[in-house]
């Protein structure tokens, strides 16, 4: 008899698929006390290690060796290079709404130009052109003019870095916390939301653009990728009602208004982890070294205690210590990038490099080289007025 893991019962139905095993993911791994391991290694463990070689870690699932990161390396830089028109057409889509519309109205157009119907060609081209297609988005989008001239070789986030046009930049330490920032938000498991989804839309044999844009589009929710921007608001909002010099005790009583006016309190719980998130421990203990006298980061370090004390008070929850987004924002905000409403695309910039190894690996290795089947749960029928009585 095969092992059973998981019996479903009617509770486990309308809970967002919440605890089903579903597959397998062979990038990463999410431990609810542990936190996410990249190919079994804590990522707080390898964050020195910078982005290509965790991005060779992910792909390979084996660290990569001199001679093998060199090769890697020379790799994306001569996949990163983009349509010069496919830009163009990007810089002329409109500007109204969220960014992240933008960003999944660019992959569409990415797609078009680049797309070559073959997922493992299109994951790594993907990768290594996305830098240039988000910094063309931010720049077009925040109207700093046009990205500076994409320089691949300087590095994967240093070159990101140096083509986004932001007034009075820092460039040294923009680009230590954006390195920070896209290691820490590669890959989160095989359940999170985007990828879920984007690995969904390729069952059904969409190329790796779509599906990409598809995934995109689940990160832009409040519940998911959004919740960085809606953190950092947070934070800036709980520094200019109490000032940067305020107490845990001040924060505490703030906290306790905003839960009885029904206001929610941000950067608390997740889906998995029943810790404090160690991508969080990493940030804090970053912006504590480097930043520990700008004002959000006094503030979201008395959040980091002052919201677990009072989320605590309620039984019912879970989860009350901070997740990643309770400081990553403010991290980018003390080096340089104040600018909350692009944070779900840097989100997004990131995650799809483990969004796409995971859709190789379901379309071209799972099930010795077949691929899953198309995704096609079953929905129990039900007329809405007894689901309304027996509720
Ligand atoms: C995360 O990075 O925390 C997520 O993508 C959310 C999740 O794991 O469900």
């Amino acid at each position: 008899m095969s092992e059973v893991l998981f019996e479903i019962t009617k509770e486990n139905l309308e809970t967002g698929l919440r605890g089903y095993p579903c597959g397998y993911c062979t990038t990463s791994f999410v431990d609810p006390v542990k936190g996410v391991t990249y190919i079994g290694r804590p990522v707080n463990e390898i964050v020195d290690w910078g982005p290509e070689k965790i991005i060779y870690l992910l792909y390979k699932g084996k660290e990569g060796n001199e001679a093998e990161l060199k090769s890697f390396k020379e790799d994306l830089i001569k996949r990163s290079s983009c349509n010069p028109e496919m830009l163009k057409h990007i810089r002329s889509l409109p500007r109204k709404g969220h960014p992240m519309k933008l960003l999944c109205a660019a992959m569409l157009i990415a797609g078009m130009y680049e797309g070559k119907n073959d997922y493992t060609e299109d994951c790594l081209n993907l990768i290594a052109k996305m830098p240039e297609i988000v910094a063309t988005v931010i720049n077009y989008h925040a109207g700093w003019s046009e990205s500076h001239t994409s320089k691949p070789e300087l590095g994967y986030m240093e070159n990101f870095s140096q083509m986004l046009n932001i007034p009075n930049r820092d460039l040294p330490k923009l680009i230590e916390a954006m390195k920070l920032f896209n290691v820490l938000h590669y890959d989160h498991g095989g359940g999170n939301l985007s990828t879920f989804v984007g690995k969904a839309t390729a069952s059904g044999l969409e190329d790796m653009y779509g599906s990409i844009v598809s995934a995109l589009a689940a990160l832009a929710g409040p519940r998911h990728g959004k919740a960085n921007q809606d953190c950092l608001e947070f934070v800036q909002n709980v520094l200019s009602v109490l000032g940067p010099d305020t107490t845990s005790e001040a924060v505490e009583k703030l906290l306790h208004a905003k839960l009885s006016n029904n206001e929610l309190v941000f950067g608390f719980g997740h889906a998995v982890l029943r810790v404090e998130d160690p991508r969080a421990t990493v940030f804090y203990d970053y912006a504590m070294k480097n930043y520990p006298d700008f004002p959000l980061v006094k503030i979201a370090n008395i959040l980091r205690n002052s919201g677990t004390k009072v989320l605590k008070e309620n039984p019912k929850i879970s989860d009350p210590y901070p997740n990643v987004d309770a400081i990553s924002g403010t991290v980018l905000a003390a080096a340089g990038f104040p600018y909350p409403e692009y944070f779900t695309i840097l989100f997004g910039l990131s995650r799809v490099v483990g969004i796409a190894f995971q859709i190789v690996y379901e379309r071209c290795e799972a099930r010795e080289g077949k691929g899953t089947p198309i995704v096609r749960p079953k929905y129990l029928y039900k007329p809405r007025n007894e689901l309304k009585s027996s509720s």
